[in-house]
């Protein structure tokens, strides 16, 4: 049958990839341990074309939220397991030498016998009638298999494919007669490939609720990719399947679409649920098809699939229908499509990048910053979180962010309240409201100037998030007023900043994070024996826009940092582990003070690799050796000083 989107024509190429990635078995190993088959998960399976071509070399879970697209595949899927032994004849046969015709839900409501609808002429409807009839009447009276079943319900589809007066979907009849519909309906069967099948096992449910449950090897994406509804498309083959006689449109005879609606056809929704897919399943391989035209960009799709699978791994191919189209089509616009791959990376070497560029982050630092982290932390504090680029990668049970720029703070906050889906939607109207563009300065300026003629109460930090991706290099700048300054940039909101925005938009709903606006001294209150705490202060060699004091935050000069001097020991005393990330040497200049102070205190230090496109040499100034013990550092003598904080300041 014709259906939007069916992969019919591209299942050769996802074949050759399986293939060509050693994940198909052949027959003659499937008895072989080291090469059982593998599971492969059509979850949009739509006709079940690729399942179809699959079957026999490798298990499958087929799922579609739409019931009549499950039954269509399952009757292809299974064909082979159907001889209606119980019956005890051909039911093929035995409908097309009968005339017999019932006036049933679709000949008075899709036909003119009862209606003034025109999807099928009088006689077909009533024909089509009877062969539902009957087929639920075989099942009632146990007669045929769950599998039979399916197969005559796939056929069904299948006839009437060829004689309704639709224009290939079924969303509208036509106002004519097309003279295929005029034919009487003959009773044929749904094309499968003629082979068998290994295991199978079948799902009716939307993806995004079934994805964590779903054991499997292979993911198969293909979901819808146009604002197009299958179901409204498709609702007789619904009502076909389900024989439920449902409440009707009045002028398509439409039943009620809502519950077959799918948040895949709509633009923002789809991008949060495939990062969400994506990250969930179990598969350790994905394959993923859509169309060049589709919602989501190549961009957008090469930055999720690299972020949780292995980079080396990922491929994209570019395939042109036209190749496989036959001369009725081949005149019309040229079609692309991508095909997908990638091997999944483990749940602990994904890596979340902040939406905000701050300066100084530290996100292509992640693994070294990990790997010399205490192992098992309980509660981790990123006490200069910024960005928050390290804690929201940390496995701490529990993560209190800190920030003491208020702006920054609720920004950050601002990706953990609010509903994903209706940020972007914001996004979406304070781009238009401004016309915001990239490097056009009048209408940044217009909307950095709306944003701060608010009062602090109304500044609302997805407006000030939206205007800041226009701004120069993204970055974060408030004058002495606290008015945002940053001037206008070569950047904009594209797939990339998106992709980052989602996926960490989705992490910090899901881990456990306590957000602070205080001076990192004062975090002592959530400190015991089992707190790690991670400092990233501004550097004393370096300016970034949030160090050179004129911006209305606190500035970082000696004494801020003899103070941290101080509050680290402080922690050393108490054995509570540390780390601060710093700067020794900058442009020439070395910092003997901070020097001292490691070798008087016997702190570790540790020089970390060199970072692609970072030009400062970080170091990593620890407590702790590689057991997470900090009995080596030096503790100062016992005072009262020492013991508390408060007393210290
Ligand atoms: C592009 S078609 C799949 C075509 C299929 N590969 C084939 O060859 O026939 C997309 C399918 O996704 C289904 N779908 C839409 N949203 C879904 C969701 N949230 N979960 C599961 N299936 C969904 C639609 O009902 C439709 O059958």
């Amino acid at each position: 049958m014709r259906f939007i989107g069916n992969k019919e024509l591209i299942t050769v190429e996802i074949k050759n990839l399986l293939e060509k990635k050693g994940l198909l078995s052949v027959q003659s190993n499937l008895f072989d341990e080291d090469k059982k088959p593998l599971t492969f998960f059509d979850a949009f399976c739509g006709t079940g074309a690729v399942a179809d071509s699959l079957k026999n070399s490798v298990n499958l879970i087929v799922n579609d939220m739409i019931k009549w697209s499950v039954i269509y595949a399952k009757g292809r899927l299974t064909s082979h397991n159907c001889n209606f032994g119980k019956l005890g004849f051909d039911p093929f046969e035995y409908f097309n030498l009968n005339n017999i015709i019932k006036k049933g839900f679709f000949y008075q409501n899709y036909s003119k016998g009862g209606s003034e609808r025109m999807y099928f002429s009088s006689e077909n409807a009533g024909r089509i009638d009877y062969f539902r009839h009957t087929i639920e009447q075989w099942k009632t009276e146990n007669l045929i298999s769950d599998y039979e079943y399916s197969y005559l319900l796939a056929s069904l589809i299948e006839s009437i494919s060829f004689v309704s007066n639709t224009a290939g979907v079924y969303g509208a009849f036509l106002k004519h007669w097309d003279p295929r519909a005029k034919k009487p309906i003959v009773f044929q069967k749904v094309v499968t490939k003629e082979s068998e099948h290994l295991n199978i096992e079948f799902y009716n449910q939307k993806i995004e609720d079934l994805i964590e449950s779903v054991e499997c090897d292979i993911l198969y994406l293909d979901p819808p990719y146009t604002q197009n509804q299958y179901g409204t498309q498709y609702h007789i083959l619904q009502t076909l399947v389900l024989d439920d006689n449902p409440s009707m449109s009045p002028v398509t005879g439409s039943r009620p679409t809502k519950p077959m609606r799918s948040d895949w056809s709509k633009d923002y929704k789809s991008h949060i649920l495939f990062d969400r897919i994506i990250s969930k399943t179990k598969a350790k391989y994905i394959i993923f098809s859509y169309s060049t035209d589709g919602f989501l960009s190549k961009s957008f799709i090469e930055a999720s699939l690299k972020r949780y699978g292995k980079q080396e791994t990922y491929k994209c191919q570019k395939i042109s229908y036209n190749k496989y189209k036959n001369f009725k089509s081949r005149g019309k616009k040229e079609h692309f499509e991508y095909l997908f791959f990638v091997e999944k990376k483990e749940e602990k070497d994904v890596k979340y990048e902040s939406p905000l560029n701050y300066i100084g982050n530290k996100a292509r630092m992640i693994d070294e910053l990990k790997y010399f982290f205490p192992k098992n932390i309980e509660t981790l504090i990123d006490g200069f979180g910024g960005g928050f680029n390290v804690g929201i990668n940390s496995n701490a049970n529990t993560v209190i962010y800190n920030e003491l720029n208020h702006f920054v703070k609720a920004l950050v906050e601002s990706f953990r309240v609010n509903d994903t889906y209706q940020y972007l939607i914001y996004m979406k109207r304070i781009i238009k409201k401004f016309n915001l563009k990239k490097q056009d300065s009048a209408s940044y300026t217009e909307a950095r100037d709306y944003y701060n003629s608010l009062p602090f109460s109304k500044r609302d930090p997805k407006l000030l998030y939206t205007i800041i991706l226009y701004g120069f290099n993204q970055q974060i700048r408030f004058n002495g007023d606290h008015g945002f300054n940053n001037p206008v940039g070569m950047r904009w909101f594209n797939d990339k900043v998106l992709e980052k925005m989602i996926s960490f938009s989705r992490i910090i709903k899901e881990k456990n994070i306590e957000f602070e606006n205080i001076d990192y001294t004062e975090l002592i209150e959530f400190i015991d024996n089992d707190t790690f705490i991670y400092l990233d202060p501004p550097y004393r060699l370096t300016t970034g826009a949030y160090n050179d004091g004129k911006r209305g935050f606190k500035g970082w000069g000696i004494d801020a940092e003899k103070r941290l001097f101080k509050f680290a020991d402080f922690l050393n005393n108490k054995s509570i582990r540390f780390m601060i990330s710093y700067i020794i040497e900058h442009k020439g200049q070395t910092n003997e003070e901070l020097k001292n102070w490691i070798k008087l205190n016997n702190y570790r230090l540790i020089n970390v690799n060199e970072v692609v496109g970072i030009q400062r040499k970080e170091i990593l100034i620890v407590n702790y050796d590689k057991n997470g013990n900090t009995a080596f550092c030096n503790k100062k003598q016992i005072s009262k000083v020492y013991k508390d904080w408060a007393v210290i300041q």
